[in-house]
């Protein structure tokens, strides 16, 4: 292996079907050689959420185009590789199938290394591609699947501090857009609606505030928004812009009241990392209200704050590239048989949490 290891990526686990070629330099820099995404929003819209047939159908079509386009992007030959890394889980079982199964056909083609990565690990790892990070680290990820705090003390090595206890924070953004009859998916629509309304008008809870533990609770949250538009019955565009402001306003302030037990777990772990840094990832990330609350936070308990661009943020394959380097070189490498999984906790010592990582759920 020469001292620059490119790695090529497959992403197959939910929505997205993506193929990305990366780079790790000896130094343990990264580069981004070629970025592919494929979504497939479109096809699942119309269902209020993603059909898993439909998923697996679509990357099987367009798989072998995507990998194709970004190697050649990336200007390099399969024999150039130094490994094939791909999503192994969790995530929906048929989508993992195809493009681990891909992967692996590469791999045994090209005779180069196969690296079966955790999803999540991708997004827990994604900060480092683009910059220097040190290890440990506190990882917020809040996506369509999962809501956890997790302690990211090295590649492969997790402790989660919290997770959600029901639903996943973009589902409730989901669920709630859904309800106001906006489209799928809803968390960009309802923070473009909560503009223009009022944050106050309804008062809606603040589910596990002032728990001393850093777990997550969403379904609460969500059937009051819900029992609210009942009760207003039609609905005025203030209407729905009030209930948009009030439900990010209720998450924001729960987001703000969890964070801060994290970092006193983290603290309470870690007493010598004196500025540790918070990377928040995952599609909900590109909430500017909640990024705000972020910020503040950070200067508020001495984090270096870091949210990577909404491109590596949401699914994506330079980010299982970038795991699958990052684990090559500490000489972690899975044989043909790798299986793929829908479950596949990223601290598997953690006892297992209803809706910390749902069977077949978005990752
Ligand atoms: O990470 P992601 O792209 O897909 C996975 O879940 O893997 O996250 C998608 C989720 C959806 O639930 C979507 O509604 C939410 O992220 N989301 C947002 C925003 N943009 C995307 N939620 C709130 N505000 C946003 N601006
Ligand atoms: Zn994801």
């Amino acid at each position: 292996m020469t001292s620059r290891t490119l790695i090529l990526g497959i992403e197959t686990s939910c929505d997205e079907t993506a193929a990305a070629v990366v780079a790790r330099n000896a130094d343990g820099k990264g580069e981004i050689l070629s970025n592919v995404v494929l979504s497939q929003l479109k096809d699942h819209a119309p269902y209020g959420g993603v059909v898993p047939e439909i998923a697996a159908r679509a990357h099987v079509n367009h798989l072998d185009r995507l990998i194709a386009q970004a190697m050649s992007e990336s200007g390099l030959d399969y024999s150039e590789l130094d490994g094939v890394a791909a999503t192994a889980g969790p995530g929906l079982l048929g989508g993992v199938i195809v493009g681990l199964t891909m992967a692996k056909a590469i791999a045994l083609a090209s005779g180069k290394p196969l690296i079966a990565v955790n999803h999540l690990e991708g997004h827990a790892l994604t900060a480092r591609l683009l910059q220097h990070v040190e290890f440990p680290y506190l990882l917020l990820l809040i996506s369509g699947g999962h809501t956890q705090f997790q302690v990211v003390e090295g590649v492969g090595k997790y402790h989660r501090l919290g997770t959600t206890i029901d639903d996943a924070l973009g589902e409730a953004f989901d669920k709630v857009a859904k309800l106001l009859g906006l489209g799928y998916p809803g968390g960009p629509q309802v923070e473009q609606l909560a503009r223009r309304g009022n944050p106050q008008r309804f008062d809606l809870p603040r589910p596990l505030k002032g728990r001393k533990d850093c777990n997550f609770s969403f379904s609460g949250l969500k059937t009051a928004a819900r029992e609210v538009v009942n009760n207003l019955g039609s609905l005025t565009d203030q209407d729905v812009a009030d209930v948009c402001a009030s439900f990010e306003a209720a998450v924001a302030e729960t987001m703000a009241d969890r964070l801060k037990m994290a970092v006193h777990l983290f603290r309470a772990a870690h007493p010598d990392v004196e500025n540790p840094a918070l990377i928040v990832a995952g599609g909900v990330a590109a909430n500017q209200k909640l990024k705000s609350v972020f910020e503040r936070a950070a200067a508020v308990h001495g984090l270096q704050l870091i949210v990577p661009p909404a491109k590596l943020c949401t699914d994506n394959a330079a980010m299982i590239a970038w795991a699958g380097a990052e684990r090559l070189a500490l000489g972690l490498t899975d044989d043909l048989g790798a299986p793929a999984r829908a479950r596949w906790p990223l601290d598997a010592a953690q006892a297992p949490v209803y809706g910390s990582g749902k069977l077949g759920g978005k990752a």
